[in-house]
């Protein structure tokens, strides 16, 4: 399946040429496709803080090619080089707080410095890292979308009804994606009689991303108001919820966009299957549970338009708890009724591939 997944690989958001950063505006996707170059950290943690890339991988690949724009800079600049690389890794650290995805990558772009000890392969070095960082979410990306094809097998009654939420696709990581991954790969194998795509208010990820990623593919799509899932549960046989993570704590609660949360009530009420799809890169072991997660809120505007004349509170992240979730997919493997031994068996094994 692994080729045929390979040559389903078609939108990509995030390129590195030339030593600049090229990222695919998401605000205006599907209806514009513009890129916007990128040669300084404090513009790359603009772009993350302003939804030009989202998506947790995605972010941090982002945050690792900066870092590696930084690096260019500092060292241009000369002086105390290697302290103002650390002011712009605080800086891309600030852009947004709940994906660890992003806080991970720097974590390692500032490791792989600290064990430069001669400026002259600095540049290099970290290229190198940033690029690794970009292909092994790739590769993870594969290994889930196999994993995940495989619980889908196995549940009865084939083509199924698949629904999504938010976008957790090409566009979100370093390769196809990790839900849409698994979806892409049920479409190639038969699985799949229609997805359906949460709109995702207020920024609309599910019905301007999914949508477009899932048609491009010939995909069955179909947007919904999030309001309609549950409704959608009952009446058009849905037998999996298919969704991402932005952080996922050493318990198994799930960070995710906002409204993951109550899907995950409304699956079990209906007997839907919950799968949460990341890789390990999403996992965070320090935190015990999900009470401990910041979930980001963003401007009411974004919810209300400028100047409305109500107040409006606009958390973009919720915590499903992990006794809601049937199964974790990672490129480690799969956790079915996640909890803390099973979440720390898994961080012991080495990736799948
Ligand atoms: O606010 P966003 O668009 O960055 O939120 C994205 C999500 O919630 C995704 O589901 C999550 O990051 C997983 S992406 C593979």
């Amino acid at each position: 399946m692994r080729d045929r997944l390979l040559a389903a690989e078609k939108i990509k958001a995030i390129d590195w040429r030339d030593g600049a950063l090229f990222l695919l505006d998401q605000r205006v996707l599907p209806k514009v496709q513009t890129w916007l170059r990128y040669d300084s950290a404090a513009a790359v943690a603009e772009a993350i803080r302003t939804m030009v890339v989202r998506g947790a991988p995605a972010i941090g690949i982002a945050a690792g090619y900066g870092v590696a724009l930084a690096a260019r800079e500092r060292l241009a600049a000369g002086g105390q080089w290697r302290a103002g690389v650390a002011a712009d890794i605080a800086l891309l650290a600030a852009a947004r707080p709940t994906a660890v995805n992003l806080f991970w990558a720097l974590n390692r772009m500032r490791e792989r410095l600290e064990r430069l000890a001669d400026d002259a392969g600095v540049i290099a070095a970290l290229d190198a890292e940033a690029q690794l960082i970009h292909e092994s979410d790739r590769e993870a990306n594969l290994t889930m979308a196999q994993l995940g094809v495989d619980l889908i097998r196995k549940r009865q009654g084939h083509p199924q009804v698949l629904l999504t939420h938010c976008n957790a696709g090409a566009l979100a990581t370093g390769g196809f994606g990790t839900a849409l991954g698994v979806i892409r790969g049920a479409w190639l194998e038969g699985l799949v009689e229609q997805v359906y795509a949460d709109e995702t208010r207020p920024w609309l990820q599910g019905s301007r991303l999914t949508a477009w990623e899932l048609a491009e593919d010939g995909i069955p799509v179909t947007v919904n108001a999030d309001s309609a899932a549950a409704h959608i549960m009952r009446t058009k046989g849905v037998t999996w919820v298919i969704v991402g993570a932005d952080r996922i704590a050493a318990n198994g609660d799930v960070a995710n966009k906002i409204g993951t949360y109550g899907l995950a009530v409304n699956a079990m009420h209906h007997d839907v299957r919950f799968m949460v799809v990341a890789p390990s890169s999403t996992l965070d072991m320090s935190l015990e549970n999900g009470e401990d997660i910041v979930l980001e809120a963003r401007d009411g505007a974004e919810l209300v338009g400028e100047g409305a004349p109500v107040a409006a509170f606009n958390p973009v992240f919720d915590v499903t708890p992990a006794d809601l979730i049937d199964v974790i997919v990672t490129e480690k493997g799969v956790v079915e009724r996640p909890n803390a031994a099973k979440m720390s068996a898994l961080m012991c094994r080495k990736r799948l591939h």
